[in-house]
């Protein structure tokens, strides 16, 4: 527990916590520099998870303090209907490029909920605006997690994230998860087994024929749910059974954009030409709240040729905001600059053997990795599903290690701009709390 006093803790109902126990038990942080942050008691704190995915270049970088500190003196606020900033076209046309120029528009969001509602939406309208008015239904996975919006919890798959808001939307359906630790236990990289699981997508459509049926959504790599790698192949295939069937293919790349597998988004890492990306968190390096849908140009197209006046109806306040453009812009660069993508790829293969030294270690069962991602799967305690990785989350603040853990999973992330000293650090940490735990 830590010593210092700080604020009374009452007051704020705080999001996807226990908040009882937090407020019995709190951990406060006040400052991050770089791959750190540092606690209320002035302990550094590894940041193993890069916040919430969402910091690739570390923290608190000087260039992007500079731009957002120069934005907020010149344009504080901008509306985004009707009116424009340079700017947020600048910061579109850079993303395009950062693309490259595979997609043709980008919509701006605040976050990753956002991106997932706003692309459900383009999808429906899209087929609308090309005359299949009657495709609108959504496809997700099982064990998906596209944010907290009614849109992203219909599609998603996560069972504590739906049971508790009624109906949710109508005409979704779920391929299966691909998940199968008998076939797949402490697989280096993407998996050989699983691909035919994408098959599933063939029985939807001739459950509901392809005439009903908007969009597929999916993420790369399945990240809150406890990080699942798809199976070689598994990615390609939905893409060529969308493309049969006419249906559009979303990847939501919430955390793996900006270049988590070590390529500008997964689709590059997969080589698999989605119509959509949704992204949010590393595209400002976490520092004001955005995200962004990334659209291919027939799709954009598509909606150009109706009545003159609005072509869609939908976009945010703080859509565009000035402060998480110059946050953008600025993160660009330094991904240029700094060639981030070739460090993290450069690191990549000490982080993979870094996870796999884990396997023989007391209550670990499965590791997975791929980029600068790793999940290290333990036993659950009878009865107590989450238990002993909360006690693990637990006991890595208090060493000084940030972790993040869902269910019985420990899930790592850190920032790409890390070392390998860093990554020693975070596994002599963590195989010491593996086998301190019950
Ligand atoms: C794949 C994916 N989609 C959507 C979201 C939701 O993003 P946000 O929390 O910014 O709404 C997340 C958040 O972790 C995510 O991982």
């Amino acid at each position: 527990m830590q010593k210092s006093s700080g604020p009374a803790l009452g007051s704020y109902w705080m999001p996807f916590t226990a908040n009882r126990d937090f407020k019995q038990h709190p951990r406060m942080l006040v400052s991050a520099e770089g791959m750190y942050y540092k606690d209320i008691d002035g302990k550094p704190v590894l940041d193993a998870t890069a916040g919430l995915w969402c910091v690739p270049l570390g923290h608190r970088q000087p260039k992007i303090v500079k731009a957002v500190q120069e934005a907020v003196s010149t344009l504080d606020y901008g509306p985004s209907f009707q009116v424009g900033h340079p700017a947020v076209f600048a910061f579109a046309e850079r993303l395009i490029d950062y693309s490259g120029n595979r997609f043709g528009q980008v919509f701006f969001t605040n976050s990753g909920s956002e991106s997932v509602d706003t692309a459900l939406k383009i999808a429906i309208g899209y087929h609308r605006a090309c005359g299949d008015a009657t495709r609108t239904r959504l496809i997700g996975r099982e064990r998906g997690y596209h944010g907290v919006g009614f849109g992203g919890i219909s599609v998603g798959g996560i069972s504590a994230n739906r049971r508790g808001f009624g109906s949710l939307l109508t005409g979704v359906d779920h391929l299966p998860h691909t998940y199968n630790l008998e076939h797949n236990a402490y697989t280096r990289g993407e998996p050989t087994w699983g691909s035919h699981l994408a098959e599933d997508l063939e029985r939807i459509v001739a459950l509901h024929d392809a005439s009903t049926i908007a969009a597929v959504i999916v993420e790369p790599v399945a990240g809150s749910t406890g990080v699942l790698v798809p199976p070689k192949g598994y990615l390609k295939r939905l893409r060529e059974i969308c493309t049969a069937h006419g249906i559009l293919l979303i990847f939501d790349e919430v955390i793996t954009g900006f270049g988590r597998l070590t390529t500008p988004f997964a689709a590059d890492y997969f080589d698999v030409e989605p119509d959509m990306i949704t992204s949010a968190k590393g595209l400002t390096n976490g520092v004001v709240p955005m995200g962004a849908v990334f659209v291919k140009s027939h799709v954009h197209d598509a909606f150009m040729h109706g009545p003159d006046g609005i072509e869609l109806f939908h976009g945010y306040t703080y859509s565009g905001h000035p402060l998480a453009c110059a946050a953008g812009l600025a993160s660009l660069d330094i991904f240029a600059e700094c060639d981030v993508l070739a460090h993290a790829r450069g690191i990549a293969g000490y982080w993979e053997d870094a996870v796999h030294a884990l396997k023989g270690l007391p209550h670990v069962k499965d590791l997975r990795n791929l980029g600068l991602i790793a999940a290290i799967e333990l036993d659950s305690i009878p009865g107590r599903i989450g238990a002993r990785a909360f006690d693990a989350f637990r006991r890595a603040f208090a060493d000084g290690l940030l972790i993040r853990v869902t269910g019985d999973t420990i899930a790592l992330s850190p920032p790409l701009v890390l070392e390998k000293t860093h990554i020693d650090e975070m596994f002599e940490k963590i195989a010491a709390i593996l086998r301190a735990l019950d």
